[in-house]
């Protein structure tokens, strides 16, 4: 199995790890068929990701898939951080192996968990993605 230099750069110094303990919007979701885990908090003002920190319990790729994808949704609205999918993480880190291109999906589907999360505490109408688990 063959991964980009991006993939291995990010699962060795990933970006953006940690806790934020007064996040507006804390995501949470695992892999039903793998068992890994991830965790997104976000810091949300004026309808943007000011702040977002990311803690993985999974593979490499989904550390690396969460690393990058922290990296795409900073300073983005909510609508530009939802349109961000699991296509645009494999395109940032360069592609992933066929078999990790879940890790990525982990990764999309945590964040759709953190905005509604986020838009639940809010008052706002919940958005619903193709995976249907928000
Ligand atoms: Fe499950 Fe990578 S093997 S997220």
């Amino acid at each position: 199995m063959m991964y980009s230099d991006k993939v291995l750069e990010h699962f060795y110094a990933p970006r953006n790890v940690g806790v934020l303990p007064n996040a507006d919007g804390i995501g949470e979701y695992g892999d039903p068929k793998c068992g890994d885990v991830m965790k997104f908090y976000l810091i949300i003002e004026d309808n943007s990701i000011l702040d977002v920190k990311f803690k993985a319990f999974g593979c490499g790729s989904a550390i690396a898939s969460a690393s990058i994808a922290t990296e795409l949704i900073k300073g983005k609205s909510l609508e530009q951080a939802w349109n961000i999918t699991n296509k645009s993480v494999i395109e940032a880190l360069d592609g992933l192996p066929s078999s990790k291109i879940h890790c990525s999906v982990l990764a999309e589907q945590t964040i759709h968990k953190a905005i509604n999360n986020y838009r639940k505490s809010a008052g706002l109408d919940l958005w619903k993605d193709k995976y249907n688990n928000n």
